[in-house]
């Protein structure tokens, strides 16, 4: 995979997609997890002497449509004010609409980071439409295309896949960091290999036992889905055996027999991955098996540890704010796209870029 250091960007138009798809709450962003995490890749560019980076994302799902609260413009602020903050100086990140068919966007020269509109406000995003991609490549004068989105790049869509018609792709930092790490912990992990898996889809689940009946050592199951009374078929398979409970008998959190088991197989792991809340963990009552879990791993330095799954990677970053000395080899902010990656699924996204 060709990386952005495979290239000479020095004095070149990027066109950067990244994936800033974060949860907004009457305009103001609750995660920023995936704001900071591109921010390594556009002080890399501007060190190599970018001209200027453009930088292309979705918030939502819009569905093809103009929904103002799904618009960019919170995304710009908060991305000028990290900028800002990295490079000691007032970087303010330049916000425009979409270009309209055939024309260019108009951005000042001393405009060095440029954010677009939210691209699925456009049905040509999600319909992978080439003429819609190459109507923004031609708007903004871009001469290199570098992903960074890894969220997204399970989707084929006009800035995932049809881009490369016209430009050739190169990862970017954080799409270079996730697939570095998941690769790890599909191809050749370190034994043993514990697998601990929450949440309360049962069906999103599967496909990642499954993969990994043939590669983990140990597969923990917790949360809603134990609770509802997962069946395993193999024995490497370790379903929560009690639980904690509210006052009407609701199985809310993993109990302490089981937690105390699970917290025993990630000490002995040398390579773990999490994905799933094992209680109901937004009331702190029942957080403590999601908290054990964390904090575990956060401190198992000499194992490889990676975290996914949106809901779980914010329960870790929450964590990580008290407890800063915690640490991990991935806090993917690939919610869908990790799941498919570690099920060895193609990824189209991934497919596209130069090898
Ligand atoms: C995500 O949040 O998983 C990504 O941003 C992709 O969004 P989507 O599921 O709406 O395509």
């Amino acid at each position: 995979m060709k990386t952005i250091n495979d290239i000479n960007v020095k004095g070149k138009i990027v066109l950067m997609r990244v994936d800033v798809n974060v949860p907004l709450k009457e305009g103001k962003i609750t995660d920023d997890l995936r704001i900071r995490a591109c921010v390594p890749t556009i002080l890399r560019l501007l060190e190599q002497g970018a001209k200027r980076i453009v930088l292309i994302s979705h918030l939502g799902r819009p569905e093809g449509k103009r929904v103002q609260e799904m618009s960019l413009s919170p995304v710009a602020e908060a991305l000028s004010g990290l900028l800002e903050k990295a490079l000691g100086q007032k970087t303010e990140v330049g916000f425009y609409d979409l270009p309209e068919m055939g024309m260019k966007i108009k951005i000042p020269e001393n405009v060095k980071v440029a954010l677009l509109e939210n691209l699925r406000f456009d049905p040509g995003e999600e319909g992978n439409s080439e003429e819609f991609i190459k109507n923004i490549i031609d708007a903004v004068g871009a001469e290199v295309f570098v992903q960074d989105g890894f969220a997204v790049v399970h989707r084929a869509h006009a800035s995932t896949e049809a881009v490369s018609k016209y430009l050739p792709v190169y990862a970017g930092l954080l799409v270079e960091k996730e697939v570095a790490n998941l690769s790890k912990a599909i191809d050749k992990p370190e034994k043993p290999v514990l697998l601990i898996i929450g949440g309360a889809k049962v069906e999103d689940k599967e496909p990642l036992i499954s993969k990994f009946l043939g590669i983990a050592d140990n597969i923990v199951v917790g949360g809603k889905i134990a609770a509802d009374g997962y069946k395993a078929e193999d024995k490497s398979i370790y379903v929560a055996e009690d639980f904690d409970e509210d006052g009407e008998g609701k199985k809310l959190d993993v109990g302490p027999l089981a937690t105390a088991k699970i917290a025993g197989m990630i000490t002995d792991a040398k390579t773990i991955i999490w994905n799933g809340l094992l209680g109901y963990a937004e009331d702190p009552a029942y957080a403590t098996a999601s908290t054990v879990v964390a904090e575990l791993m956060g401190e198992h330095k000499s194992a490889e540890t990676v975290v996914c799954g949106g809901d779980t990677a914010g329960f870790v970053e929450s964590i990580m704010k008290e407890h800063p000395d915690l640490s991990y080899s991935l806090v993917s902010t690939g919610g869908g796209a990790a799941l498919e990656f570690l099920c060895g699924k193609e990824l189209p996204g991934l497919k596209v870029i130069a090898e």
